[in-house]
């Protein structure tokens, strides 16, 4: 099924932001109201959010034309019938919610999938309102739903395997980022988020501390722009106490209102944010801010709700926290966690220690974090690189799962396919720069050392499986993403995939098998090219040139490796296949010859206009890293693989110890031009 239109219900504050964010990717949206000044707000929201993106350089005017030319505001239901799916983001009122669904359900055509954008009602029970049950999905959007890549996506009780593959599907598409959570009330996010925020106003009103105490306090723990008084006054005083009251009402007490919400609500002003600092409370608020958090996200693992993951990556996508609740766990270490909620507990006589947290206490476990998943189904075995909040970038953790969970599937009998994709926007984008720059300033380059061979390791045996191994890129391959996909027997990229090496653009060179698949699938001059300019190439010229080996729309990817697979008839990668290059990439070809490599290198190239475009280009990369891949290229090229790999990985410590590097790495973290100095 392809996902072609869709109708979002309200035009309010996130149905307009939902509509407006599917229409940027390429969808045709129809935005309903039950009345037109609604559908024209809605449309005049859209427009402002629109056009500061254009002032902050994201959205272009011409782009923001097409963009609100596949927007059609309505009050007609009938425009509706033939969509794909319909999301409903109208009052938080049950018998609103479910008179809409009845209604839209003799309307729609039946294939037509429905998602509820509430915050607080049951999926189950909004789906009993239509026959199409197995079609009704939770599709929670996150404000502001054009900017918030988080998406919750919540099965009911009776939604189809297809609908939550649809659901997942469509998150992709839309460009966000979609965590798996149970039917339960507040969900994942605003279960425990909410309760962060009442215990900021119950420490406010036993006097403890004031307003802006705690948010200063909140701000320095959870590492974030706004404290709770702050953020309320923001997003609205009432939605805070509104889901407090929800909360209290489906689970127990612990999640009501405190007074002081009660009276803030009641009077319809803002929280007063002024007021000295009090240093001196900086523990007791911390702990009970911290014991709301980890009391409730474990709760949330022990019910079933979400797992760590998943939960993690609402609170730092979401809610833009640096670190998730079991991250932030870890890093106070168990014992420590242990003891803020035991404390927090016997605050609150209807919470109880949760027994997962227990269990970590008595075995002194850290939470482990699955980065890699692996689910075997029909002889396909299909690992994904699930770190959608860091682009899946790979350290050390992902790269050993990665082993793990590859050498499981390699190892079972059963398998014929392995199938290597990333979760979210990205495929992998790149490795974890911080990790390079920590191990620099602690003056342990043999541990990068270590860490890239062992990487060698894992893609080698990508390379060496007898089984089919595809990588699915639908989002970038960048760096050592691509050397793992360049190490599978064919690459398939959506319209959105990309690759490309960024390294020498931060100080370094692709160390992880980059110089010698590269120039052994597209020719050393075009891998120069890339490993030099760090462009980026879509996934059409990344096909003419021969490093990828299929494209298709994100929505007929799955359908594409079905049917390879089926057919046995796959293109695979080969060294030195045939390509018909364009013009330009001919001539980029030309350019990067081995007689003219010497005056590129030296910087003044030739100048000729795409001379002069390439030179400038290759001036803001590191010398020492082209010149160093320049040499492991051209040595490589006519050995063996393996050889290549070696001559690669020897100058590993050498490139990591310049002064260029850790500039390079300093600057992306930064997000500023690095300045190189050949040293
Ligand atoms: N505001 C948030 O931060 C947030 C976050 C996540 C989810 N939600 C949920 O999203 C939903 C909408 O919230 P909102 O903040 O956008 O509300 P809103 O009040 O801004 O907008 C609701 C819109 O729905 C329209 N509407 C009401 N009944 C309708 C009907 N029968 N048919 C068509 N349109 C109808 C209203 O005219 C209004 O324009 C709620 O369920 C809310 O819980 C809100």
């Amino acid at each position: 099924m392809k996902i072609q239109k869709v109708g979002i219900v309200g035009a309010g504050n996130m149905g307009s932001g939902i509509a407006q964010k599917i229409a940027q990717e390429g969808i045709q949206v129809v935005m309903l109201d039950v009345e037109n000044r609604f559908v024209q707000k809605g449309m005049e929201n859209i427009k402002k959010t629109i056009s500061e993106a254009v002032k902050r350089g994201i959205l272009t005017k011409e782009q923001t034309e097409v963009i609100l030319n596949r927007i059609r505001g309505t009050t007609n239901k009938d425009e509706l019938k033939d969509a794909d799916i319909v999301i409903e983001a109208v009052f938080e009122d049950i018998d609103v919610k479910k008179n809409l669904f009845k209604n839209l359900d003799n309307i729609c055509s039946d294939k037509t999938i429905f998602g509820s954008n509430t915050s607080s009602f049951s999926i189950t029970e909004l789906a009993s309102s239509v026959k199409r049950n197995d079609k009704f999905i939770g599709l929670h959007f996150f404000y502001h739903p054009a900017k918030n890549r988080l998406l919750e996506i919540i099965p009911g009780e009776d939604t189809s395997k297809e609908t939550i593959y649809l659901a997942n599907l469509f998150s992709r598409i839309i460009g966000k980022t979609a965590i798996h959570v149970k039917d339960l009330p507040g969900f994942a996010v605003n279960r425990f988020f909410v309760p962060w925020l009442n215990e900021a106003t119950r420490i406010l009103e036993e006097g403890i501390a004031n307003v802006s105490t705690i948010d200063n306090i909140a701000k320095k723990v959870f590492k974030i722009g706004m404290g709770p008084f702050e953020l309320m006054n923001v997003t609205g005083i009432p939605i805070a106490y509104h889901s407090t009251i929800g909360l209290a009402e489906k689970i127990n007490d612990f999640y009501m209102s405190s007074g002081c919400l009660k009276k803030q609500f009641e009077k319809g002003e803002l929280w007063n944010l002024n007021g000295d600092i009090d240093d001196t409370k900086v523990e007791i608020v911390k702990e009970r801010l911290l014991g709301a958090v980890f009391t409730v996200a474990s709760i949330l693992v022990e019910e079933r709700v979400s797992n760590i993951e998943d939960i993690d990556r609402g609170a730092k996508i979401g809610l833009r926290w640096r670190m998730g609740p079991f991250e932030m766990m870890n890093k106070y270490g168990i014992k420590k966690t242990y003891d803020i909620v035991r404390k927090f507990v016997k605050r609150y006589p209807m919470l109880k220690m949760p027994f997962v947290l227990k269990h970590h206490y008595e075995n002194m476990e850290p939470w482990r974090f699955s980065y890699v998943d692996l689910e075997t189904r029909d002889n396909i075995a299909k690992i994904l690189i699930n770190r959608p909040e860091a682009m899946n970038a790979i350290n050390e953790d992902v790269i050993r799962q990665l082993d793990e969970q590859f050498t499981t599937a390699n190892n079972n009998p059963d398998v014929k396919v392995i199938l290597l994709e990333g979760a979210g926007k990205a495929f992998i984008a790149g490795a974890d720069i911080q990790y390079f720059i920590n191990k620099i300033k602690q003056n342990k380059i043999d541990d990068i050392f270590k860490f890239t061979k062992y990487g060698h390791s894992v893609i080698n045996k990508i390379d060496a499986s007898k089984k089919l191994v595809i990588a699915k890129l639908d989002g970038l391959a960048l760096g050592g993403g691509a050397e793992i996909a360049l190490a599978a027997d064919t690459i398939i990229a959506s319209n959105k995939g990309g690759i490309g090496f960024p390294e020498t653009g931060i100080g370094i060179y692709p160390g992880l098998g980059g110089t010698q698949r590269t120039p052994r699938y597209i020719g050393k001059e075009l891998a120069k090219y890339l490993i030099f300019t760090g462009k980026i190439l879509d996934a059409k010229t990344a096909l003419s040139i021969g490093l990828i080996e299929y494209v298709v729309p994100l929505d007929e990817m799955d359908s594409k490796i079905s049917e390879l697979i089926n057919t046995g008839k796959i293109l695979k990668k080969s060294i030195g296949r045939e390509v018909r290059l364009s013009e330009d990439l001919q001539k980029i070809k030309e350019y990067f010859s081995d007689d003219n490599i010497e005056t590129i290198l030296s910087g003044k190239g030739d100048l000729n206009k795409l001379g002069h475009k390439i030179s400038k280009t290759i001036s803001y990369k590191a010398p020492i890293a082209i010149k160093l891949a320049n040499k492991i290229i051209d040595q490589g090229i006519s050995l063996s693989l393996n050889e290549g790999l070696e001559i690669e990985l020897s100058h590993l410590e050498e490139i990591f110890s310049t002064r260029d590097a850790l500039e390079g790495l300093n600057s992306m973290i930064m997000r500023k031009r690095p300045e190189f100095k050949s040293e």
